[in-house]
This record gives C-alpha cells, structure tokens and sequence, in this order.
C-alpha cells in the first residue's frame, strides 16, 4: 500500500468511529493537511447529519464549505465534541509533533476546547522519540530573531520558514536537530518565550486516541 492508501484507510476508518458518536448537535472540529483532508471528503457523505463544525485553517473551512457543511467560529459554540487532524509525528503516548502545515495555534486550541482528539495518521509517523521532524514554532514576526537566540540556548536548531505567514499573520521557526525525550517539558520551556505564540508539540494536551493506517490494518493507540 502507498502513502496515500494508508491515509485513504485512516480517514475513512476515522470517520467510521465519528458516525457512530454523531448526536444530532455534534460540533467537530476539523484539522488540517492532506490527511485531515481525506476524512473532510469522508465527511462530505453524510453532509446532512453532521450539525456544524470548526476548523483550523482557513483552507480547511474553504473545504467544508465547498462541501456545504456548516463552519462556526470557535467563539459562537460553547464545546467542541470530537476533534479530528493529521501529525507530524506521533510517539506511543500519544504526544505530538504538529505544524508542518503552518496551523498549529488554531490546531492547538481545538485540541485544547473538545472533549476528544482523535489524531490520524499513517504508519511512518509513529516516532520512539519526537524531534526528527523539525518542531514547528509560531512567532510574533519581530520577535522572531530573539525567539532565535533563545531557542539555540535550548539546544535547537532554528530556521526561519522563508515565505510563509501564518492565517494568524505570525512567522514559523523550525527547530532541526532536537531528540525531544520530554516532550511536557520542553513544550513548557518553548511557551514560555516571550515573542512565541505556540509550540507544535501536543503533548501537555496530547491526543486521545491514535488511529493509525499500517501496512497489516488499522491500529489504535490510547494513552
Ligand atoms: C498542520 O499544521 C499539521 O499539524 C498537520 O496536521 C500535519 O502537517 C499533518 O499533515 P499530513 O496529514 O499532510 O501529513
């Protein structure tokens, strides 16, 4: 199976999960990157019952909507249910690496506001250790120099992610050369520079199931 296939299966085996939980006033939040992309296709089959939906990027909303399924402001529903998004890396607990997509301060509050955050993924983001992809760090854009210096005195490598502004108008740095044995701590520590305003790793609040496209069949992990 291809890449693309395992990803094929994850969405639609995460949508599976999702209609069996889907009450009439089920609110979703919806991520971001190829993979959250399938599941949104996935979702466009029962369009009717799905009641409304966040998103995490304007991209993904653009999606939805196409779809003509509802999209909300986060601020104008009071839960979010379940939340499903794509990683950049995964390890056993469930911790992530998330942002290669640029929308990790939206993906983080989701994450932070539903009740269940259901990550998909296939098999090659399964990590022992989190930190081969580089860490994906949102800046206020005249910080980003200082967040830096900083970040090297933690041990990073950063690099400015030439082009790229994020939908919250910030710049990303990404840190290369990280072996991230604990994640709680070092999502902490990248917190609390002035100038960040989010780290991709999910680890504080981690996922709380991983379903997992692997060569051999679907696979889920909980914490
Ligand atoms: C978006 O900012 C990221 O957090 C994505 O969730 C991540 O990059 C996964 O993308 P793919 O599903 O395209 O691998």
């Amino acid at each position: 199976m291809t890449q693309d296939e395992l990803k094929q299966a994850v969405a639609r085996a995460a949508f599976e999960y999702v209609a069996s939980k889907l009450e009439n006033d089920t609110i979703l939040g919806i991520g971001t990157g190829s993979t959250a992309n399938l599941f949104i296709a996935e979702l466009g089959k029962i369009k009717h019952d799905v009641s409304g939906t966040v998103a995490s990027s304007e991209e993904s909303a653009r999606r939805l909507r196409a779809l003509n399924i509802p999209v909300y402001n986060l601020n104008s529903v009071d839960r979010v249910d379940m939340y499903v998004d794509g990683a950049d890396e995964a390890n056993e607990y469930l911790h992530l690496i998330k942002g290669g997509g640029a929308a990790l301060t939206r993906e983080k509050i989701i994450a932070a506001v539903s009740d269940e955050f259901i990550c998909i993924a296939d098999e090659s983001k399964l990590v022992p250790i989190l930190g081969k992809f580089p860490l994906p760090v949102e800046v206020i854009p005249m910080a980003r120099s200082y967040v830096a210096r900083q970040i090297v005195k933690l041990g990073g490598d950063p690099v400015y992610r030439e082009g790229c502004v994020t939908d919250n108008g910030n710049h990303i740095l990404d840190i290369y050369n990280m072996q991230i044995v604990n994640p709680r701590e070092l999502e902490q520590q990248l917190n609390q520079i002035t100038g960040v305003v989010t780290n991709g790793l999910f680890a504080v609040r981690g996922a709380d199931r991983l379903i997992l496209g692997t060569i051999t069949g679907i696979k889920t992990y909980l914490p």
